[in-house]
């Protein structure tokens, strides 16, 4: 077994020989691993132009034999997950290894008996509950194909992957609390099923106990199913390039593609990944605040912490119910020791009073990680210093839903860690600055395009039904490379710093949208022809969303007539995508800055989003420069 790295001696061994020697090197990390049989090769496929590698190729595994059997012999009576509800006056549930592999096994049955099968695809639209990770584990002791879709996402969002993904099956619950609220959850897979006419079977689990209307004949309640549900169940033999789950993501054209991953690489990417950058000791109580629709929450919320037989905390709430000292008490009352959360769920903690923090003792933590978007500097220090006491390293970890994992991050205590810096690569990334001519920029005090150069065991696949779109989305912009979006920085030491997109991909509380993604939902509204999305910093959500829309008519005559508009706009997105798409600002403009050749000057939008009206560039070679006038005296 490849040994845990400990010392920054250690990383650099480790990082030499995973460059070097990338075969034995990932040979011996995987060696623990259960498998049914061994891999013919670690590495192989053709890499780029073709964007298809394979890892652990010839290998035959099951993931949850991994997460769960494994563990039950030494770990059996280990707990596996804590639930905390979102009412912290609701008890709290705890599972044991053994139990969870009982439940997931039961879950397994029930899939089974409606008719799953190997290879399906399941879409998940479920709270943060237990039985969403039962769910998604189910799937993969069976050999389906998860697809969790954040359950935020409107029925628009839901139909669009159910039919992308060929899926028949949906599981989802009667409702969810988020904070104050309650959302009908089962009346929105209602709403987008009427367009999914492929889906056979609806698996409702019971957790608000609200009447939900049943589709005879389609959908079914989980507790039902269950009553004569075995628990026990063998668990399907995959092969290592078996896709194991499908998430969707939002890329800066079109709708949001179907990110694949398969079994093998995935699992000892994030197993590996989980415990180096974390530094995690048997004893740990993790929690990571990401939902599991994200790709922070399948890898370090759920796969990373029961491939390392950790406990992992579930939380349904958020962290501003019922009060802002919410993260807090549930560290205290549950002794977590890792924390793992978004910067902008600091920011909006940072912006309440400090009594909220400074009441709750925080001694347990021990590690604190931060994910999805840059960290400022004045968060990175508020989380050091008031929620670490100054004591806990903080990760900030870079990666992306394709990388499958962490790629650029302090290993907690062990490698440097810099406030707003990513810090340096885990061992088997190469990441690289390019110029725009794809040229690799040497050296240190440098910027430049973020890339990765050859392959790691967590990387992409493919984009679901349509290879064609991966490999020119990420392996045809710079040959040989794997391209990112990002921009980064290599400091004078070599750590990297992301500075952020540089696509048109727009990221909002941790959250990546495409802003063609965000046109097309304001487009569909009545009123409007034509609409132009940017980015601009927001001081809570990092960056905020800047809606640019021309309208059918005239411009409204008066403010109250310019409000009604607006607001039917945003009811657009919240329909065709959800809350978290919502425009901050939205410009109601008569025309849009336009070349001659009719492309919407982008670079003049966002300036003038972002405030930074004195140096908009050349606006000669615009197709009518008055617009600019008329859009400046108008910004919001
Ligand atoms: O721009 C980067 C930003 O989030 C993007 C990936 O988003 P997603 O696929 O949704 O995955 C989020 C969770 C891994 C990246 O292209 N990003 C992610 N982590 C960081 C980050 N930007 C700066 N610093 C980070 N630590």
């Amino acid at each position: 077994m490849h040994p845990r790295i400990r010392t920054i001696e250690d990383y650099h061994a480790a990082y030499k020989q995973a460059a070097e020697a990338p075969d034995a090197f990932w040979a011996e990390v995987a060696e623990p691993f259960t498998w049914r049989r061994k891999w013919t090769s670690v590495r192989g496929g053709a890499f780029s132009p073709e964007g298809q590698s394979t890892w652990y190729d010839g290998a035959r595994l099951n993931i949850t034999e991994n997460c769960l059997d494994r563990h039950l012999a030494t770990r059996g009576n280990k707990l596996a997950l804590i639930f905390e509800p979102n009412d912290s006056k609701t008890r709290h549930v705890r599972y044991t290894y053994r139990e969870l592999h009982q439940h997931v096994c039961q879950f397994a049955n029930v899939l089974l008996n409606n008719g799953v099968e190997k290879g399906d695809r399941v879409v998940i639209y479920m709270p943060m509950i237990p039985q969403l990770a039962m769910a998604v584990l189910a799937c993969a002791r069976i050999g389906a194909v998860h697809s969790v879709v954040f359950a935020g996402f409107s029925s628009t969002a839901i139909a669009d992957r159910v039919n992308d993904a060929g899926a028949e099956f949906v599981l989802t619950a009667d409702g969810l609390n988020r904070g104050p609220k309650q959302i009908p959850v089962k009346s929105v897979v209602d709403d987008a099923l009427q367009s999914c006419p492929g889906v056979r079977r609806v698996i409702v689990v019971e957790h608000l106990g609200w009447p939900v209307h049943m589709q005879e004949g389609r959908d079914v309640w989980y507790h039902n199913e269950a009553e004569n549900a075995s628990t026990t169940c063998t668990a399907e033999e995959m092969a290592a390039e078996d896709p194991l789950f499908i998430l969707y993501t939002s890329g800066s054209t079109g709708k949001p593609k179907g990110v694949v991953h398969t079994q093998a690489g995935y699992m000892v990417w994030a197993d590996y990944t989980f415990r180096n950058v974390f530094q995690v000791e048997e004893n740990d109580v993790y929690w990571c605040t990401a939902d599991i629709g994200w790709v922070t929450g399948h890898t370090y919320g759920l796969y990373g912490p029961l491939l390392a037989g950790s406990t992992t905390l579930l939380f349904e709430g958020v962290p501003t119910f019922p009060d802002a000292g919410r993260f807090w008490q549930v560290i205290d009352k549950h002794y977590v020791t890792i924390f793992y959360t978004a910067p902008t769920a600091i920011r909006s903690l940072m912006a309440a009073p400090l009594d909220h923090v400074l009441s709750y003792s925080l001694s347990s933590l021990r590690v604190l990680g931060s994910v999805g978007e840059p960290i400022n500097a004045e968060a990175w220090h508020w989380y050091h210093q008031h929620v670490g006491k100054g004591r806990c390293p903080v990760v900030d970890t870079w990666w992306q839903t394709e990388t499958g994992g962490i790629m650029i991050s302090a290993l907690a205590g062990v490698t440097p860690s810099k406030p707003a810096h990513a810090g340096l690569p885990l061992p088997g990334v190469q990441p690289v600055l390019l110029n725009q001519d794809g040229t690799e920029i040497e050296g240190n005090n440098e910027e430049g395009y973020l890339a990765i150069k050859g392959s790691w065991p967590g990387i992409i696949r493919t984009t679901w039904g349509d290879h064609e779109r991966a490999r020119q989305t990420y392996f045809t912009p710079y040959p040989g490379y794997y391209f990112t979006g990002d921009g980064a920085r290599r400091d004078a030491d070599g750590l990297y710093r992301i500075i952020g997109r540089v696509d048109d991909v727009i990221n909002v509380s941790g959250h990546r949208f495409g802003t063609a993604e965000i046109e097309n939902a304001i487009n569909q509204n009545q009123f409007v022809i034509e609409s132009a999305v940017v980015g601009y910093p927001h001081d809570v959500k990092g960056q905020g969303i800047y809606a640019y829309v021309i309208l059918e008519g005239a411009l409204p005559a008066s403010h109250a007539e310019a409000q009604v508009i607006e607001a039917s706009i945003i009811e657009t997105v919240v329909a065709e995508i959800g809350k978290i798409a919502k425009p901050d600002k939205i410009q109601l403009v008569s025309g849009l800055p336009k070349t001659r050749s009719g492309k919407i000057m982008r670079r003049i939008l966002r300036k003038v989003a972002e405030g930074e009206t004195s140096s908009l560039g050349d606006t000669t070679t615009l197709l009518d420069p008055a617009i600019v006038d008329e859009i400046l005296a108008g910004k919001k």
